[in-house]
């Protein structure tokens, strides 16, 4: 039985526990530990959550990294600190281990931005095509896809489709703009985007640019046209960490999701990272509030009640699975 967050929300209370009455003198990071070594659980985090969630992670990663680790665990319980499609990934991989999401309202944009019935009718136009959809999509869009990439590899899975065939690409169209000019490839698009991508303003890094004349500009491909085309580096969150790593520079603008700036400023300790502005100064729109959702009380609450967990029928994963190891299989 699929449950919705405000049904887990109701079982926990009927258990007489709430997110809210977690003890406050509680270690919940030590209790966390605790839990993962008792139940045989293993932790999988996005670079997009808070930094006290990245440092409890066993595996912390991109979504590619991800998918690559639940591949790999042999725990019996996959704990999955990042988004719904993710945790969905991890299940589709593993339909015999348990997987659960702190907060399963944590959704995705851009997921949310394909629904299945309407992206069957625009698939259905272009018989005979090849269906690439970006992993931040659900279970029943990757049922009905030829193959599935990620942001670091969209490029090497594009290539993989012979040359001349047709291409959908779904569902981030500033994604599939990028690769149509980094691939040469015509390809078809679903026009969905992601809001935190989007929120950046133009304008703002162009100042802010001048403010820091020696800082590198790099960013995420969700983000616009506009703003892509001012980058010194466009690439996944590995391929940005990965970046400011190995780049002479010692200032970065960063435009993605703010939590990643945790882990560069980890690895890189005498640099300076600044986060890319938004179009609305009173807005903490570089944070994807889908994955801040999971916090350190759900993540401590789900590991103990073993809940929400990632429920999809039998024929789904089935469908869904096959263009996700094709993907896997890539390398
Ligand atoms: P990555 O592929 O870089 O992990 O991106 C995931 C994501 O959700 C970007 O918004
Ligand atoms: Fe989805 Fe955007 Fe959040 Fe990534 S940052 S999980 S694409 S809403």
């Amino acid at each position: 039985m699929h449950l919705t967050q405000d049904q887990v929300n109701e079982r926990l209370k009927s258990k007489g526990f709430l997110a809210l009455d977690v003890p406050k003198d509680l270690d919940l990071a030590t209790e966390i530990k605790l839990l993962k070594k008792k139940k045989n659980a293993v932790l999988l985090a996005h670079y997009y959550q808070e930094a006290v969630i990245q440092e409890l992670a066993d595996y912390l990663g991109d979504s590619l990294y991800l998918a690559q680790a639940a591949q790999k665990v042999s725990a019996e319980i996959i704990v999955f600190s990042g988004v719904h499609f993710m945790a969905e990934t991890a299940k589709i991989i593993n339909p015999n281990k348990k997987v659960i999401l702190p907060d399963l309202k944590a959704g995705c944009s851009l997921a949310d931005s394909c629904p299945p019935s309407d992206f069957k009718k625009f698939i259905d136009q272009y018989p005979g095509a090849h269906v690439v959809t970006y992993i931040n999509c659900s279970a029943e869009i990757k049922g009905l896809s030829t193959i599935v990439c990620t942001s670091s590899n969209a490029k090497r899975v594009i290539e993989s489709i012979p040359e001349g065939e047709t291409i959908i690409f779904a569902p981030d169209k500033n994604l599939g703009h990028y690769l149509i000019k980094e691939t040469g490839r015509n390809m078809i698009l679903w026009e969905g985007s992601c809001i935190v991508h989007e929120a950046f303003s133009f304008e703002r890094i162009v100042n802010l640019s001048k403010t820091y004349p020696k800082a590198k500009f790099i960013a995420h491909p969700e983000s616009e046209s506009q703003i892509l085309e001012i980058a010194d580096y466009i690439g996944s969150t590995s391929g940005l960490l990965k970046f400011v790593q190995e780049n002479s520079a010692t200032e970065f603008i960063v435009a993605t999701e703010a939590g990643i700036l945790y882990e560069m400023e980890k690895r890189c300790p005498n640099k300076t990272f600044i986060p890319a502005p938004v179009e609305d100064e009173t807005c903490a729109c570089s944070e994807c509030a889908y994955m801040k959702l999971n916090t350190l009380e759900k993540l401590y609450l789900c590991l103990k009640y073993e809940t929400p967990e990632i429920k999809l029928s039998d024929s789904l994963i089935e469908k869904a699975k096959l263009p996700i190891v094709k993907m896997l299989d890539l390398g």
